[in-house]
């Protein structure tokens, strides 16, 4: 019996091998000429997925709030184009606000009439949150879940019907690290990025037999300006740049990531360093020690913070004989 264990187990592992080779193989694609729709194009990962998408040579309908900045993009991607590239498509623009859900149906009616249908939608856009749960309005937690949760996933729901009805689509999600893991004075935005990963997971089992594929991709820091577009617990802007964003990965090789996790219609893409990925595992096989861990990063984070008030208030402070002048 035992000596038959060894050579079960290396067949097994080798014709898992030869499936994940094969299905690779097999799902090994291109988006030349597909309609790619990218959410958030106007700055960041987005707009260096558009880079690498038209280059690749999609049809893109790049979206975002601000006309002007998309404009921009389009204007790049124009100029960008080389005699000696792939054939490459002017990209469309849809401007709209994610977190406000009455435009959200207007949006999808204009994204459909771009091309007649979309491929692709890559729901990328998104804010992040700094703040203690304590000293956060609720409707700052509203805020980051309008745009990170429902925008994303009213704009699914509005073009899947068209997808449905063609059996051919594809939907991505740009989630996160903290779409698996909750870390301290990140409430809202790991709140946000949970309900994401698990609506999309329902998706995919549901929409698998209409021919539609989800792929969610969580992302390990990235040297973009979302920390400094984060918004706090009072609902101003955080206007930082966190070391630990602008050490991050470059978002150029974020994106050819998730071309490729498109090309392969991957399901599930976790982009990280070994310390994340670490964690992620941490969370579900030791939970216990994993809250330890995150309850230990919350007081060194509080103790940092009072340490700065008194330093900042000390600094403030006048010095003694000045008083009265
Ligand atoms: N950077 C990281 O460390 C990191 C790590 C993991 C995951 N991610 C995820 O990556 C995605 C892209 O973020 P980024 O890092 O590229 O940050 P970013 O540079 O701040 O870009 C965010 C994009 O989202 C758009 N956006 C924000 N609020 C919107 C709204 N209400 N309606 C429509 N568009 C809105 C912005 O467009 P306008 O402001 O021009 O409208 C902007 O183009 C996000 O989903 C983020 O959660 C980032």
């Amino acid at each position: 019996m035992g000596g038959a264990t060894l050579p079960l187990v290396l067949t097994t592992l080798g014709v898992l091998l030869l499936y994940r080779i094969l299905t690779r193989l097999r799902s090994n694609g291109s988006v030349q000429g597909l309609v790619v729709v990218i959410t958030g194009a106007s700055s960041g990962l987005g707009k260096e997925c558009a880079r690498v998408f038209h280059a690749a040579g999609a049809r893109l309908v790049v979206c975002g709030r601000d006309a002007g900045r998309l404009q921009q993009v389009v204007q790049e991607l124009t100029a960008s184009t080389t005699a000696t590239q792939k054939q490459t498509f002017s990209p469309s623009t849809v401007i709209f606000d994610l977190a406000k859900a009455d435009t959200i149906g207007k949006a999808a009616e204009e994204i459909l009439k771009c091309y007649g249908h979309v491929d692709v939608l890559i729901n990328n856009a998104g804010i992040s949150y700094r703040g203690n749960i304590l000293d956060t309005h609720i409707s700052v937690q509203r805020e980051v879940m309008e745009t990170n949760y429902f925008g994303p996933i009213s704009l699914t729901q509005a073009l899947l019907p068209s997808m449905v009805h063609r059996r051919s689509g594809h939907i991505v999600v740009i989630s996160s690290v903290q779409g698996k893991i909750a870390i301290p004075s990140r409430s809202a935005y790991a709140a946000s990025k949970h309900a994401t990963q698990a609506f999309f997971d329902c998706l995919r089992a549901e929409i698998e037999q209409n021919g539609i594929s989800v792929t969610v991709i969580s992302p390990g820091y990235i040297q973009t300006d979302l920390s400094i577009n984060a918004v706090t617990g009072d609902g101003s802007k955080y206007g930082i740049m966190d070391k630990a964003t602008a050490a991050g990965q470059n978002p150029r090789d974020v994106a050819h990531a998730v071309l490729k996790a498109v090309c392969q219609r991957s399901s599930d893409v976790l982009l990280a360093g070994t310390l994340p990925s670490v964690a992620v595992y941490l969370r579900t096989l030791w939970p216990a020690l994993f809250f330890k861990l995150m309850s230990s990063r919350a007081r060194k984070e509080q103790k940092l913070k009072e340490n700065l008030l008194t330093f900042g208030s000390r600094t403030l402070r006048r010095p003694p004989g000045q008083d009265q002048t």
